[in-house]
């Protein structure tokens, strides 16, 4: 039967309703199963910086033993512009990864940045070969490291510039004395400190405001606690870094992992994300696969048993 101009409408109406409940379903479908950064929520960096709290460290970008350019820079370019299109929209480096390569490599890749894009960066070691790192934390060279992380960011002012370790040679005050004066002079917009201990991070604080710590902390290693405690009290965002502590979790984490059928990795980040509010984890990877995988963990939640079992 010739259908009539009204139940033409009505068809032409009901496959209309049908595309957009099968676009919501795909938008829908999609964020279950890639999830995005953002399903880890948000932390905000010195009061005015809001990011989502699943970031990626950019550490692993470069040559071997984090020395020289990648073997492949295009694959490197797109592990990068993947992330953002994951809803990743905080990056760490460092001027020492490479040294040098990951700011270029970032600049490269993600230049003009989106708004919104936070990218924090290191000075205070330096790499006289490929296997070593020495720390440097004399104002001149904090200068001279953050003027050309700028540059090769190509970036008016750092968002979140950090003392990568304090040097055994300068008291911290006169480093962190330093990172206050580039604040001041506008090169800088938050200052964070790295590899510090809670009175190593008390007596930084007395200088400047700081906005984030970053210290090695994961499911395996848990030295850092006290820090971590203090900066959950004080709303400081915590950065730990090797958070999927490789090759180092135990038989709880592996059982937690397969009840939930996610991967054991995944799982140390989503413990990780579950310790506190203030946590920003930055998983890194030269891989577009497992920065895929990474970034899936946002959206795992354990509960008060899983957490347990973990240990
Ligand atoms: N402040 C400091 O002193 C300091 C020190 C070290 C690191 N960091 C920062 O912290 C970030 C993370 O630290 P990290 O790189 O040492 O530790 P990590 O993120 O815990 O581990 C990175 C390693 O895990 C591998 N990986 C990542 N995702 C994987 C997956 N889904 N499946 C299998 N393997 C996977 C990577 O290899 P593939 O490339 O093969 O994926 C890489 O070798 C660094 O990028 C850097 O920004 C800071």
């Amino acid at each position: 039967m010739k259908p009539t101009p009204l139940t033409r409408r009505h068809a032409l109406r009901t496959l209309a309703g049908l595309g957009s409940y099968l676009t919501l379903r795909h938008s829908v479908r999609a964020a279950d199963s890639s999830a995005s950064a953002a399903a880890a929520g948000t932390v905000t960096l010195g009061g005015d910086l809001k990011v989502n709290r699943l970031g990626f460290g950019a550490m692993r970008i470069t040559g071997p033993g984090i020395w020289g350019e990648p073997a492949d820079r295009e694959a490197a370019h797109q592990v990068l512009r993947r992330a953002l299109a994951l809803g990743v929209n905080f990056i760490d480096t460092a001027d020492a990864y490479g040294p040098e390569v990951s700011e270029r490599l970032i600049a490269e890749a993600l230049y003009p940045y989106p708004r919104g894009l936070v990218i924090a960066t290191k000075g205070g070691l330096v790499r006289p070969g490929a296997g070593s790192w020495t720390p440097d934390g004399r104002p001149e060279h904090l200068r001279a490291a953050c003027e050309a992380s700028l540059k090769r960011l190509r970036r008016e002012r750092i968002d979140l510039y950090q003392l990568h370790r304090i040097d055994p040679k300068v008291p911290l005050e006169e480093s962190v004395g330093e990172l206050a004066r580039l604040r001041s002079a506008g090169k800088i917009r938050h200052v964070g400190v790295s590899n510090f201990s809670v009175d190593e991070l008390a007596r930084a604080r007395r200088i400047v405001p700081i906005a984030s710590m970053q210290n090695r902390y994961n499911v395996a290693d848990r030295s850092s606690q006290d820090v971590l405690d203090v900066c959950t009290r004080e709303r400081l965002v915590f950065i730990p870094w090797a958070p999927l502590a490789r090759g180092h979790t135990g038989q709880g984490l592996g059982t937690v992992a397969a009840q939930k059928g996610v991967s054991e990795l995944q799982l140390a980040i989503a413990w990780l994300l579950a310790q506190s509010p203030m946590m920003l984890p930055i998983p890194g990877t030269s891989s577009v696969a497992h920065l895929e995988e990474d970034v899936a963990a946002a959206a795992v939640r354990l509960t008060p048993t899983e957490l347990a079992a973990v240990g």
